[in-house]
């Protein structure tokens, strides 16, 4: 037994009013580290980072979440005054203080077919290898919490995908 660890994968919380504080390099890598020792597919590790750190693509990046989460949520001015519960004074807290976060960080992952899927069933694009990405989140998130680090998962700005790739390229 690690009751260390019990405690830790107990507490991994969404945590969505982060302080500003500066992060150590050195502690992204260790978090890293621990994201990219997830399992995959075949090891295939089809996963890639952006890290933004950078104060205007910060802002750029969390101008377009709030543009996804109203799209989806309706989430405009009189909505959020409309008395919304915990989750959602902190999703609107997090929307508006995302760029104020020392680093972004994304996890990328690349499209692909389900492994053997023959060429001549391949409609389209691959789906996103969600199954691959995950674990290494979860890692991500997990590696956190035991460093002390604040994080919450976010999916909504996935809507803005291709403004993203088009602004800093399908490669991260
Ligand atoms: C696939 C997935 C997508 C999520 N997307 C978002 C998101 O876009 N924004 C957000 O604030 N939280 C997001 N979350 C976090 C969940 O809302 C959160 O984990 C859940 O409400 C449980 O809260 P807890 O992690 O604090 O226990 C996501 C979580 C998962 C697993």
């Amino acid at each position: 037994m690690n009751p260390a660890f019990f405690d830790l994968v107990g507490n991994v919380r969404a945590m969505r009013r982060l302080k500003p504080d500066p992060v150590p390099m050195e502690l992204i890598w260790k978090v890293l580290n621990a994201g990219v020792q997830a399992p995959s597919g075949q090891n295939t590790q089809p996963w890639k980072f952006v890290l933004i750190s950078d104060s205007e693509r910060k802002k750029w990046f969390a101008e377009r979440y709030i543009q996804a989460i109203e799209s989806r949520f309706h989430a405009d001015a009189g909505e959020r005054k409309a008395n919304p519960g915990r989750q959602l004074r902190a999703l609107y807290y997090q929307m508006d203080h995302m760029h104020e976060a020392p680093y972004l960080l994304l996890v990328c992952g690349e499209r692909d077919w389900p492994f053997k899927v023959p060429l001549d069933q391949r409609i389209g694009e691959g789906p996103p290898n969600y199954g691959a990405v995950y674990p290494c989140v979860q890692n991500i998130l997990l590696a956190c919490r035991a460093l002390g680090l604040g994080a919450a998962l976010t999916t909504m700005h996935q809507v803005q995908e291709m403004t993203f790739v088009n602004k800093w390229g399908s490669d991260g």
